[in-house]
């Protein structure tokens, strides 16, 4: 449905034709209106909708905005501890042993990462992509950068176990509204010296939004209003881009796929991936232990015995309540949309089940033209978007498996602007301040203020006015707060402290 690449132009003729058969002939009602370029403009973006399936998804998306699907709650069941693996949980051999897997895997250049940028970052209010956002860290890094020097970093740290030259192709789903953006963004920055060639972005499906009825809604007299299909528009991405084309060229056999706005998110974290390429899993998920019933996270469960994600928006508020005989929450294996997949799995999915993934619906205020051709801007929701979700093929995993891990080492993701109470800049710099600050106190430094009073390494990441010791380390001097010891140890560091490459060679000259 969708722009679909190569499509050729048609006439006027034809897409009214089409059209009217869509029961869509409003979409042209301003017609007459347009200049000549931008009917040129309008013609072709409908030349390249497929208006053949137009039809099914208007009237699939007022079917499903009249009767919304039946709720998963009652089949819902949580995942049983045993079969969650756990950082915490987990003796330090076994995390060792899982951590070298990886770290093999990584060097025999077996592990991609995959980045979901599609999205519009509607709540946090930027016109542009989410990972340029800098959150005000000492080093003023934006997202994007912080991601790409963890990949330089988790390259590196490979290489010296394993006496190789690895590399990790770091793949990029954008949609219509971010690739130009982000490619823009990454040339400007030199692709943060990451080899142009690693980097491959790739864009998404774009889907009409829907008015209740089922008619397509215009945005403006010829533009229609679009929206990116969901993150789980990734698999008929990595068709339509050849994706998995491209990752069995390079011999990538596993994929470790994030979104954007988690500043503490670990690329091809070494542990997670040997821990799912050790247990034999095709699919694989990290969690963390909600905070409450009412974050909104989706939460990790098994729906009629089958492992899924329930997204936050469908789970009842009394399901998600619902607490053991400690109080503690029964649905408490939050996502963090950081999965692992392997390409054979990814195969299998884009073969015989990127159809079958469920169509999520939103409900929500699209900007529209009225018949008077006046621009509204609605005040409450009017229209439908559809939306794929990147977990729902959990269900088509042969071995899936969960992974726990801690929230204030690898969760603080980017949502709201700031003021809000969570998941603000300031909470994820804050969040990423005080893991830096307590990786300095784990190698023995004692952070200090201008005064020289001895600071206490770590705040709650959520105090804003209580915030903690200014220290950035940078990826490139350390991924998880490996090889501090021998630059920090027994050091009294003014902050704020930001501790570059540059910074750890005069520490180490010292
Ligand atoms: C997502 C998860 C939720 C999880 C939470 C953790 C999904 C569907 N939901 O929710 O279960 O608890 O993150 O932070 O994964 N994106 C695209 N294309 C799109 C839409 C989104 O690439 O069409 C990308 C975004 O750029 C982002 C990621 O997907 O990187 C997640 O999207 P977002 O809308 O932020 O998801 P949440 O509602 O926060």
């Amino acid at each position: 449905m969708v722009p679909v690449p190569g499509h050729d132009m048609l006439s006027l003729e034809q897409v009214t034709g089409r059209l009217e058969s869509a029961g869509q002939a409003h979409v042209l009602q301003f017609w007459p209106e347009l200049c000549e370029a931008e009917k040129d403009v309008f013609l072709q973006e409908l030349s390249q909708l497929d208006l053949q399936g137009l039809q099914d998804h208007c009237e699939g998306a007022a079917r499903a905005a009249a009767s919304p699907s039946a709720s998963l709650d009652p089949h819902m069941e949580p995942v049983p501890p045993e079969s969650v693996g756990s950082v915490r949980k987990s003796d330090k051999h076994s995390l060792a042993v899982w951590g070298n897997e990886g770290l093999l895997q990584i060097s025999e250049d077996r592990v991609g990462v995959l980045l979901l940028a599609g999205g519009q970052g509607t709540r946090l209010g930027v016109q542009y992509p989410k990972g340029m956002y800098d959150v005000g860290l000492p080093s003023g890094k934006t997202l994007y950068q912080i991601q790409a020097e963890r990949i330089h970093k988790i390259q590196e740290l490979a290489d010296r176990k394993h006496g190789s030259k690895c590399t990790v192709p770091w793949y990029i789903m954008t949609s219509e509204f971010t690739l130009a953006p982000t490619e823009k963004f990454f040339k400007e920055n030199n692709y943060f010296d990451l080899e142009p060639s690693n980097i491959v972005m790739f864009e998404q499906r774009m889907i009409p939004a829907v008015t209740f009825d089922g008619k397509v809604i215009l945005q403006g007299k010829g533009k229609i209003a679009m929206a990116p299909d969901g993150n789980g528009g990734l698999y008929q991405a990595l068709v339509d881009n050849k994706v998995l084309e491209d990752m069995k060229k390079r011999g990538v056999q596993y994929l470790h796929v994030y979104c954007v706005d988690n500043i503490l998110v670990k690329m091809a974290d070494p542990v997670f991936i040997g821990f799912c390429v050790t247990k034999g899993a095709d699919c694989g998920a990290k969690v963390v232990e909600k905070t409450s019933a009412t974050e909104p996270v989706g939460v990790v469960c098994r729906v009629r015995g089958i492992s899924q994600v329930v997204e936050y928006s469908e789970i009842q508020p009394e399901t998600a309540e619902l607490r053991g005989p400690g109080g503690e929450l029964v649905y408490s294996a939050g996502n963090i949309c950081n999965h692992f997949f392997t390409r054979a799995f990814l195969q299998d999915v884009a073969a015989a089940h990127k159809g079958q993934l469920k169509q999520h619906v939103a409900f929500k205020k699209v900007p529209f033209v009225d018949t008077c051709g006046n621009q509204v801007k609605p005040t409450k929701p009017n229209g439908i978007k559809m939306e794929k979700f990147v977990f729902d093929v959990f269900p088509f995993s042969r071995n899936f498996v969960a992974f726990e891990v801690e929230r204030e080492e690898e969760f603080s993701p980017l949502k709201n602007a700031d003021g809000a109470a969570s998941d603000s800049p300031t909470t994820a710099r804050n969040a990423l301040l005080a893991q830096h600050g307590r990786w300095a106190k784990a190698a023995q430094a004692t952070l200090v203020d201008e005064p020289g009073n001895t600071l206490p390494p770590a705040a709650s990441a959520s105090a804003a006015d209580n915030p903690p010791a200014q220290c950035e380390i940078s990826p490139l001097v350390s991924y998880f707060g490996e090889g501090l010891e021998e630059l920090l140890k027994g050091r009294a560091l003014p902050t704020a402290l930001l501790l570059d490459e540059k910074r750890a060679k005069e520490l180490q000259a010292q």
